[in-house]
């Protein structure tokens, strides 16, 4: 049967692994909708259009051919044919996404497409900022991961083999650019379930939403 589950949080919160577990345990699809912002971001840094021209950037994003691959176990994400996954995570995209994040015709246009991979999918977890709140409202379960800000930056750190005091920067940077922006802004959804993961396991995380969804 048809089941959308929706985790949102900051980054560090452990949405990915959560939310991949979560939908291996459930046979579902796995959405990353983070991979399909940080592709258009790489079509817009190829494309060498400036990110502060709003419009410039929403043209490069309506024209970018963009497939996500929604297997819990490999997900991918390919833009205008490219493998991108690798790039997507490097420090150029990770430095932009928020920008053009912001770009609201970038935020019509994927939620629509995010919209149809999941009335496609049928069940499925679908991790991101606005999900429980824009993209999918009527989701049978929403969740919103969070940690302390100390714990998020040592697990992204960890992740990205990369510095821990300049990854804390630039989680820090990214939560003000995403809860302050005007479109669709990270926020929890009134009747999400906030959960703090810090000092939790994934299997104590995944464990206690299977038990809230089978409540
Ligand atoms: O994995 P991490 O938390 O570092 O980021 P992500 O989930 O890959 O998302 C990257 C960026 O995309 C975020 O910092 C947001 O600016 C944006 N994003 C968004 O605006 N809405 C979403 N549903 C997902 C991501």
């Amino acid at each position: 049967p048809r089941c959308v589950v929706a985790v949102d949080g900051p980054s560090g919160s452990g949405k990915s692994t959560v939310s991949r577990r979560l939908a291996r345990a459930l046979d579902a699809r796995y959405l990353d909708t983070g991979a399909m912002y940080r592709g258009v971001t790489w079509a817009v840094l190829r494309s060498g259009v400036a990110l502060a021209d709003a419009a410039a950037v929403a043209k490069v994003a309506e024209a970018a051919r963009l497939e996500s691959g929604t297997d819990p176990d490999a997900p991918t994400m390919t833009v205008d044919g490219v493998a991108v996954d690798a790039p997507i995570r490097g420090p150029e995209v990770t430095a932009a996404v928020s920008a053009v994040a912001a770009v609201p015709a970038v935020r019509r246009l994927l939620v629509a497409r995010q919209r149809d991979l999941i009335a496609a999918a049928g069940r499925v977890v679908v991790e991101g900022r606005d999900i429980g709140t824009v993209v999918a409202p009527d989701a049978a379960l929403k969740v919103y991961l969070t940690a302390s800000p100390a714990e998020r930056a040592r697990r992204r750190s960890a992740e990205d083999a990369a510095d821990e005091a300049a990854t804390a920067a630039d989680l820090a940077r990214r939560d003000t650019a995403d809860s302050t922006r005007a479109a669709d802004p990270l926020q929890q959804a009134a009747d999400a379930v906030v959960l703090d993961t810090t000092g939790l396991g994934i299997d104590e995380v995944v464990a206690e939403l299977r038990a809230l969804l089978a409540a």
